[in-house]
């Protein structure tokens, strides 16, 4: 079945440029184009449509307003924003309503890989799982606003490190919380980090955005309704595993940006557990109660009860909010890497060594049944016999202490 897209602009000219533009997809794609919100709302009362894509200035009812109208209506359809510059006011209504943000003007391979990316995320995810969750869900939640906010700034051609330093410097909660951090023990640094522009200089921009992001998450969310589940737990247990994930990735020589994918997936793993603790907090403190008390894995009653794992849920988010491949591949298969494609060293291969090796370690909480590397994976990867050197990092990481507080 063709994918249903709605594109809507208030600029007849923008329209015609996005039809033009991207006919060449109408083997897949059935598109429709809407001059404004109210038709837009027409347009979808009458036909479902998996994804929404709409300007943010127009008169009326602008972008912000339609995307959360579409929210609460149409709460199944993606919605991206694709506008030029946007001010404070309208960065803050697009990150609660917004899965993906696209800058205008917009080349047609980037709009068309952008959307052909969200399209195949439905193989981490069934439909008849994506159906069920999106109903148990209240929501899925957008990217949080200092993460754009960093994100826009790293694109730009002024972009500097004192200014991604100013930007976390203007959430005084957040400065406290990554220095914190950054001066735990964990981290190896030598002297005090006094700054956000100092933490930015010393461990690079895509670590301190990975931070960001993790404060922000989980910061955000309080599943006080479900017991089974600890937050601070999976917290330090996402840290300790980015961090393993990246000293993996060193000594085996990977490249930088392998080692940051690696820190970000670690960090961003088991995000689901957090959905779904948040989300249907009284069913998933069964399954929590449940796997403890039986010899089950948490990954396969997940499927069972909820129609998706942890990690396919986190890999679902995770691209809805534009993450690399690599990151969101890594994420969907960190219990079984062998569902992947390669058997090359990819961040998905250090997330698997690391979150097992710590999981063997100390267990993040209920998990039933401990699996272990999957060793048949890394015999494939010809990666067999590192496991050993990779488990020296993981016994040095806990005699360290990430303070949480
Ligand atoms: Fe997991
Ligand atoms: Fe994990």
């Amino acid at each position: 079945m063709k994918h249903r897209i709605l594109f809507v602009d208030d600029e007849p000219q923008v329209l015609q440029g996005l039809r033009r533009m991207l006919h060449g997809q109408s083997r897949d794609w059935e598109m429709h184009f809407a001059p404004g919100a109210k038709e837009a709302l027409e347009v979808m009362a009458a036909t479902p449509m998996d994804m929404v894509v709409s300007d943010m200035r127009m008169p009326g009812m602008d972008g912000v307003q339609l995307l959360a109208e579409i929210k609460s209506r149409f709460p199944k359809a993606i919605r991206l924003a694709l506008s030029g510059h946007m001010d404070e006011r309208m960065i803050m209504g697009c990150t609660k309503v917004v899965h993906q943000y696209l800058s205008k003007p917009c080349s047609p391979e980037i709009m068309i890989s952008v959307l052909r990316r969200i399209l195949a995320l439905r193989r981490y995810l069934a439909e008849e799982a994506l159906a069920c969750l999106t109903s148990s869900l209240d929501q899925i939640p957008s990217l949080p606003k200092m993460y754009l906010a960093i994100q826009e700034e790293l694109q730009s051609s002024r972009c500097s490190l004192k200014k991604i330093g100013e930007i976390i410097s203007t959430d005084v909660g957040m400065s406290a919380k990554i220095l914190q951090l950054v001066n735990s023990s964990f981290f190896g640094m030598c002297t005090k980090v006094a700054s956000p522009a100092q933490a930015v200089n010393l461990l690079g921009t895509e670590t301190v955005k990975a931070l960001v992001l993790h404060v922000q998450i989980f910061s955000q969310y309080d599943p006080r309704k479900c017991p089974n589940f600890s937050l601070a737990r999976l917290s330090r247990h996402s840290l300790i595993t980015a961090t393993l994930a990246k000293r993996i990735c060193a000594i085996e020589s990977a490249a930088k940006d392998v080692q940051e994918d690696a820190f970000l997936a670690g960090i961003l793993h088991d995000v689901g557990k957090l959905i779904f603790a948040v989300n249907c907090p009284v069913l998933y403190d069964e399954i929590l109660e449940m796997i403890s008390s039986r010899h089950l894995s948490l990954a396969s009653v997940e499927q069972d009860a909820l129609g998706a794992s942890h990690a396919q849920l986190g890999a679902y988010l995770l691209g809805l909010w534009g993450m690399a491949d690599p990151v969101v591949e890594a994420i969907a298969f960190h219990h079984h890497p062998a569902l992947s494609a390669t058997s090359q060293f990819t961040p998905l291969t250090a997330l698997h060594a690391a979150d097992s090796l710590i999981l063997g370690i100390q267990p993040e909480g209920p998990t039933g049944k401990a699996e272990g590397p999957d060793m048949n994976y890394l015999e494939a990867c010809e990666l067999g016999d590192r496991i050993e050197e990779w488990e020296k990092p993981a016994k040095e990481l806990f005699g360290m202490t990430v303070d949480e507080a």
